[in-house]
């Protein structure tokens, strides 16, 4: 019997897969959708204190490779998530995600303290890369206000955090950034958001409104750049951070590297954007079999095992 079953801070989930935050999690009936489906779990939308209508249209454009989107953080507020959460919890489900993304560090602080405050005995993920807001940097690439933005939320909080980092590209940035959190209690980190600012051109015109089209590229362009941050902070963070990992997954074989790199959950966004929540059931069986045909019984019989030459 093939097993996908993994853990997180002492919790069991009966896969490894999971939506990324923003894809089909803003609204009620998308999050339904989602507890029906297969995933092993689900994360809700990036919230901010006070809902937001996000980006002018079109925002969000498939590629044959992958996907852009501007959306500007469209979401229903922090008060209808929480109330999502807390219904969670009421059912027995204390396995939800909850995405937080303030739009400044009062707002980041304040949202936390009503988490720690309430029943909610799930994971926050705190969004620390969005690449989306014009005029707001991606906080993830500022070492320092990171460090800050850390100190300040474990003054108090003591729930199990996590944070959703944008992709890297220099080895010393990776060893900045693992060295900040290393210092931290966090139990996750999610790699890679999207690769931000990416412009797509088709005949003489971009393909999204906003920001005169630049928007944060996903999908099959981005996993070699999703595998190696995904690798990087498995080697580099200490064992009580787990990496969740996300970018360009497509098929089963995809979960397997990244996997191999040293996810312990797989997050699907652009592909989950093409094909919806039956994405879930069909992975699973291309895991399965990949599992099968290498003889692995469980994740465990090779997270993290990548042969180096
Ligand atoms: C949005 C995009 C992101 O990549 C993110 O992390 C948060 C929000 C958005 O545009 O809505």
């Amino acid at each position: 019997m093939i097993s996908l079953q993994t853990f997180i801070a002492e919790k069991t989930f009966k896969n490894c897969l999971m939506n990324a935050s923003g894809v089909k999690c803003m609204t009620d009936e998308e999050l339904q959708e989602l507890a029906r489906s297969e995933a092993g779990t689900w994360i809700t939308k990036s919230c901010t204190l006070v809902p937001q209508d996000g980006n002018p249209s079109p925002r969000y454009a498939d590629l044959k490779m992958g996907s852009i989107n501007s959306m500007g953080l469209p979401n229903l507020g922090f008060d209808f998530y929480l109330n999502y959460a807390l219904k969670q919890h009421d059912t027995g489900n204390d396995s939800l995600f909850f995405s937080v993304a303030g739009l400044k560090l009062e707002d980041n602080l304040q949202m936390l303290k009503r988490i720690q405050d309430s029943d909610f005995q799930g994971f926050t993920e705190l969004n620390l890369s969005c690449p989306n807001l014009p005029g707001k940097p991606q906080t993830g690439y500022d070492f320092d206000r990171t460090n800050e933005v850390l100190d300040k939320i474990f003054n108090f909080y003591q729930k199990p955090l996590g944070i959703k980092l944008p992709p890297y590209f220099d080895m010393i940035h990776f060893e900045t950034v693992a060295n900040i959190l290393n210092q931290y209690p966090l139990r996750f980190i999610t790699c890679i958001n999207s690769v931000g600012n990416a412009l797509y051109i088709e005949d003489e015109t971009v393909v999204i409104k906003p920001k005169g089209g630049f928007g944060g590229l996903g999908g099959a362009y981005v996993k070699p750049t999703a595998l190696a941050n995904v690798r990087m902070f498995y080697k580099l963070l200490k064992k009580e951070i787990a990496v969740i990992g996300c970018g360009g997954v497509e098929t089963g074989r995809d979960v397997f590297e990244h996997i191999l790199c040293g996810a312990s959950m797989v997050q699907i966004a652009t592909q989950l954007m093409k094909e919806d929540t039956p994405v879930f059931f069909r992975l699973i069986a291309e895991l399965k079999e990949i599992m099968n045909i290498k003889g692995y019984q469980n994740i465990s019989d090779f997270r993290g095992k990548l042969k180096e030459l």
